[in-house]
């Protein structure tokens, strides 16, 4: 499989992610380029899981050719009191430094709104030194950029500094091109596996949906292989 490293704008399919991509780095790229222009500090990424919000984060950085500073916000969360902002805030020291794109993924786990009972405490902190980090950020140097799949359970404050982009759900176009492409790259044929999508194409709502399907047809077919060449293996 594909990690996201690999992929290049090529083989990013649909004309739904392209067109986002296209407003992303369009944005991205002239601040950059021009201190005077700093109107966004960075995105929210809102969309289903599967649907390529990591994957355009690391495409924009790619394509910009400037690192990608990654922050899990899962390994962030688990930190201890105070560990984690002081981590963010050097992170962000970081992006000032040099360009780059700064990438808080998943981040419902990290923000949830300071409303919410669940968000008291350590949370709020977090909160406080992210928005400081935002009013002050460089937008020449440093583009943010924070996907999730619960937009709803984001802090307001920080859906009003980060411009929202919805990832839509891939077309019928879009989960067909990807399993030509994935079934291309194992070297399998994709007839089987593009009839298995347009016989129920609701039941594929993710492009890793997609993948997980060819990866299995990949299986299958392997399997067929080796019975017919006798050297399936026999497990004691
Ligand atoms: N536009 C695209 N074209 C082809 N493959 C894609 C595209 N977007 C995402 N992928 C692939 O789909 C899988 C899921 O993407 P990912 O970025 O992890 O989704 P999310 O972050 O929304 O959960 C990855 O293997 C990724 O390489
Ligand atoms: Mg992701």
């Amino acid at each position: 499989m594909h990690s996201g490293t690999e992929i290049s704008l090529e083989q990013c399919k649909g004309e739904e992610y392209r067109a986002i991509f296209q407003k992303v780095y369009r944005i991205v790229s002239l601040q950059f380029s021009n201190p005077d222009l700093r109107g966004i500090k960075g995105f929210i990424f809102a969309g289903e899981t599967g649907v390529g919000k990591t994957l355009m984060a690391k495409m924009v950085a790619r394509e910009l050719s400037v690192p990608l500073l990654f922050v899990d916000s899962a390994t962030i969360a688990r930190k201890h009191f105070g560990e984690s902002e002081q981590l963010i805030s050097k992170l962000f020291e970081e992006s000032q430094h040099n360009k780059a794109v700064l990438l808080f993924d998943d981040v419902e786990a990290l923000f949830l709104d300071r409303t919410k009972e669940a968000s008291e405490g350590w949370n709020t902190g977090m909160n406080n030194v992210l928005f400081h980090q935002l009013d002050n950020l460089d937008t020449s140097k440093c583009a943010v950029i924070m996907t999730t799949n619960l937009i709803t359970f984001l802090d307001k404050a920080l859906q009003d500094r980060l411009y929202p982009i919805q990832f839509p759900l891939p077309s019928l176009q879009t989960l067909i091109a990807i399993a030509q492409m994935r079934c291309n790259d194992l070297k399998i044929g994709s007839e089987g596996v593009e009839q298995t999508i347009r016989a129920a194409p609701e039941s594929f709502r993710s492009i890793r949906a997609v993948e997980k399907l060819v990866f299995e047809d990949y299986i299958n077919q392997i399997e067929v292989l080796a019975s017919r060449q006798g050297s399936n293996v026999v497990l004691v």
